[in-house]
C-alpha cells in the first residue's frame, strides 16, 4: 500500500516513542500523536470569529441567481423549523445577483427592487429575529460573475460601512472581472474595510485557490477557497476533496480551507456519495454550507445533513484538519486528532465495486497495542477495547466514519 507522506507514516518506534512522551506530558494516555499538528505560524484575520468552521446556508448552489426575499425569508423559517439551527447551522447567506445593476447617485449599492423589495436591512432583521446570522456576497473585481450586480472594487470602504449599517454578519468575497490583477492587491482592502467597521463580519474569501491563498489568507479572512466551483457531482466533489488536502496544515481555529460549498441533497449525487461528502467535508474541516433547497429536503437528505456525531467532528474545539492518511487504489483512510486525544478516521471506498478497507493503528499514528472504543457515526454503535485495526465492507462511492476514544473515557 502506497502511504501518503505524513506525521502518520511515522515508523512505529518513533510513535512509541511519542505515545510514551505524550502520557508523560500530557498525564493521561492519548490516543495518538496526531494532536501534534505542524507547527505553522499563522497570523489571523484579527475579528474573533470562526473558531470553528462557519455552519449555514447559501443560495448558490441550488437556485443562482433565482433569488428573491421571500426565498431568503422561508429558508431562516425552514432553518429554525427542520431543527437545522439547533445542530450548529446558522448562517442564511445570499450569494450572487441581489443588487441592482448599478449603484445611486451617491454610489451605494442597491438591492433589487423586483426581488428584494424590503430591502437588505430588513431582511437580516428578520433572519436575525430568528436567532440566527446574515450573510451577504461582493466581489473585488467592478461587476460580480453574474454581471448582474456591481463589485466592490475601488468602494471597499462604503461598501463595507453598508454591509455593517444593514446588520451584515458575513460576507462572501469573490474574484470576478478584476482586470488580471491579483487577488493579493485586492482582497486586504476588503478585509481591512470590514474590521474598520466594528461590526464582527466573518470574511469567507472565494478566489477560487489560485494564488494559494492558504498560504497569505489567513491574516485576511476567516476562510478561503481552495479551488474551482464545486458541481453536484460525484467526481467534481471528490476532486474538490484530494485539491484542498495539500493545505490542510494552514487550517486552524480563526481560518479554514473551503473546497466549497455542499452539494448534498441537490440531486446529482446518490446517497452514499452525500454522506461521503459530508463525512469527507466534516473531516476536513471544510465550512459545512447547505446548497440545497431545505423547505423541500426529503428524509434522506436531512439525515445526512443533520448528524450531530459527524457534525460534532468538524465543529471539533482542536480544529485539526483530517487528512487523507493512506491509499491504496480507490480505497482511502483519511484520519485527523479530535480534541481530548480522540481521532477521526473515515474508510472512503472510491471505487466501483463494494469492498473491504482496513485502517491499521501504525496508519493513524497509533502504537498496535493501544486499545480504544469506536464509535461509528453513522450507525450510531459503539464498540468497546478494539486493539489493532478496524475493517468494513464498504458500499461503492460510501464510507464508514469512526471516532477512537481512549478506551473506558466518557466524551
Ligand atoms: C463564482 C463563485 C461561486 C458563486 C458565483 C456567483 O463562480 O466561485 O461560488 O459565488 O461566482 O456568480
Amino acid at each position: 500500500m502506497a502511504m501518503a507522506p505524513s506525521v502518520f507514516a511515522f515508523p512505529r518506534l518513533v510513535c512509541i516513542f511519542l505515545f510514551f512522551i505524550a502520557i508523560v506530558t500530557a498525564g493521561a494516555a492519548p490516543v495518538s500523536n496526531l494532536g501534534q499538528r505542524e507547527e505553522i505560524k499563522r497570523k489571523l484575520m484579527d475579528n474573533g470569529i470562526g473558531l470553528t468552521p462557519q455552519m449555514g446556508w447559501n443560495t448558490w448552489n441550488h437556485f443562482h441567481c433565482d433569488v428573491d426575499e421571500k426565498l431568503i425569508r422561508e429558508t431562516a423559517d425552514a432553518m429554525v423549523s427542520t431543527g437545522l439551527s439547533k445542530v450548529g447551522y446558522e448562517y442564511i447567506n445570499i450569494d450572487d445577483c441581489w443588487a441592482e445593476l448599478n449603484r445611486d447617485s451617491m454610489g451605494n449599492l442597491v438591492p433589487k427592487a423586483s426581488t428584494f423589495p424590503s430591502g437588505i436591512r430588513a431582511l437580516a432583521d428578520y433572519v436575525h429575529k430568528k436567532g440566527l446570522k446574515f450573510g451577504l456576497y461582493s466581489n473585488a473585481g467592478t461587476t460580480t460573475c453574474s454581471q448582474s450586480m456591481p463589485g466592490s472594487l475601488g468602494y471597499e470602504e462604503q461598501d463595507a460601512k453598508t454591509f455593517a449599517l444593514w446588520g451584515v454578519d458575513y460576507l462572501k468575497y469573490d474574484n470576478c472581472d478584476n482586470s488580471g490583477t491579483s487577488p493579493r492587491e485586492r482582497f486586504p482592502k476588503m478585509s481591512k474595510a470590514l474590521l474598520e467597521t466594528g461590526r464582527p463580519i466573518f470574511f469567507s474569501l472565494c478566489e477560487w485557490g489560485e494564488e494559494d491563498p492558504a498560504t497569505w489568507a489567513p491574516g485576511l479572512g476567516n476562510s478561503w477557497r481552495t479551488t474551482d466551483d464545486i458541481v453536484d457531482s460525484w467526481g467534481s466533489m471528490a476532486t474538490r476533496a484530494d485539491l484542498n488536502d495539500k493545505w490542510a496544515s494552514y487550517a486552524g481555529p480563526g481560518g479554514w480551507n473551503d473546497p466549497d460549498m455542499l452539494e448534498v441533497g441537490n440531486g446529482g449525487m446518490t446517497t452514499e456519495e452525500y454522506r461521503s461528502h459530508f463525512s469527507i467535508w466534516a473531516l476536513i474541516k471544510a465550512p459545512l454550507l447547505i446548497g440545497c433547497d431545505i423547505r423541500s429536503m426529503d428524509n434522506a437528505t436531512f439525515e445526512i445533513l443533520s448528524n450531530k456525531e459527524v457534525i460534532d467532528v468538524n465543529q471539533d474545539k482542536l480544529g485539526v484538519q483530517g487528512k487523507k492518511v493512506k491509499k491504496d487504489g480507490e480505497l482511502e483512510v483519511w484520519a485527523g486528532p479530535l480534541s481530548g486525544n480522540r481521532v477521526a478516521v473515515i474508510l472512503w471506498n472510491r471505487g466501483p465495486i463494494k469492498a473491504e478497507l482496513t485502517v491499521f493503528w501504525s496508519d493513524i499514528g497509533l502504537s498496535s497495542s493501544t486499545i480504544v472504543d469506536v464509535r461509528n457515526l453513522w450507525k450510531h454503535k459503539t464498540e468497546t477495547s478494539v486493539q489493532g485495526k478496524i475493517s468494513a465492507e464498504v458500499e461503492s462511492h460510501g464510507c464508514e466514519m469512526y471516532v477512537l476514544s481512549p478506551s473506558g473515557v466518557r466524551h
